[in-house]
């Protein structure tokens, strides 16, 4: 029987490779959470909607689509924006657009609605304690901020990306934590059901294979509960 799994953390703690890898093993869905956000963010950007204008944003989310693809990227409004959100200014933006009570709601709706069925592994800041309440799985995976620094600096290094030196990726890295751990709706949280991996210093491997030990038993019990 199919369960569905939470995984919450703050930036660059790997939960969507993490995320990825899972939904292969187990054959499940990933759905990325903060994608949706980032989608938001660009598209206000783009028609130069202040980012703290709840009315205004949440006008554009009504008239706004956002689809996951089959190959694990994201749509909006009909266009592949998936390598386009990755960008750094969109990451704060995305932050930004996050604080705003009304466009959570909206959004939360959208990822309860997709996720009604059994199979998915939901990636984010509030899917332990809001989206997915009833997990059968939670997982609060983190990382000390200077090893998501490094990793998001090599991951840049890979793409050709050179503008920002590691300590200024952590220090963005920490004002992003920050914003997204201190704001009133729905802060990043550890849910009180949820057990935390610390992968700092932890290979993929390794993290994969903890999460599986967890949730093998849940799989083949049932609910496991
Ligand atoms: O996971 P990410 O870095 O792509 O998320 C971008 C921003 O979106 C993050 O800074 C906080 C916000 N976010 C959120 O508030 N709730 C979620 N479930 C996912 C992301």
């Amino acid at each position: 029987m199919k369960i569905n799994i939470a995984i919450d953390g703050p930036s660059g703690a790997g939960k969507s490779t993490i995320a990825d890898r899972l939904a292969v093993i187990l054959g499940y869905v990933h759905l990325d959470t903060g994608a949706m956000y980032r989608c938001t963010a660009l598209k206000a950007m783009q028609e130069n909607i202040p980012l703290n204008d709840e009315d205004a944003v949440c006008r554009m989310l009504a008239e706004t689509d956002i689809q996951m693809t089959p190959e694990g990227g994201i749509c909006l409004d009909g266009s592949d924006v998936t390598d386009e959100i990755r960008g750094n200014s969109i990451s704060m933006a995305a932050s930004d657009v996050s604080k705003l009570k009304r466009v959570r709601e909206d959004l939360v709706r959208r990822q309860q609605f997709m996720a009604e069925s059994k199979g998915f592994i939901m990636d984010g800041r509030d899917i332990g304690t809001v989206v997915l309440k009833d997990a059968e799985a939670k997982i609060f995976l983190t990382a000390i901020s200077s090893a998501r620094a490094e990793r998001r600096w090599l991951q840049n290094m890979k793409k050709g990306i050179t503008d920002k030196s590691k300590e200024e990726i952590q220090i963005e890295i920490e004002q992003r934590d920050k914003q997204d751990t201190n704001r009133k709706n729905s802060p990043l949280k550890k849910a009180d059901d949820a057990i935390e991996i610390d992968s700092s210093y932890m290979s993929i491997d390794e993290v994969v294979n903890a999460i599986m030990n967890i949730v093998k038993p849940l799989i083949s019990s049932g609910d496991g509960k």
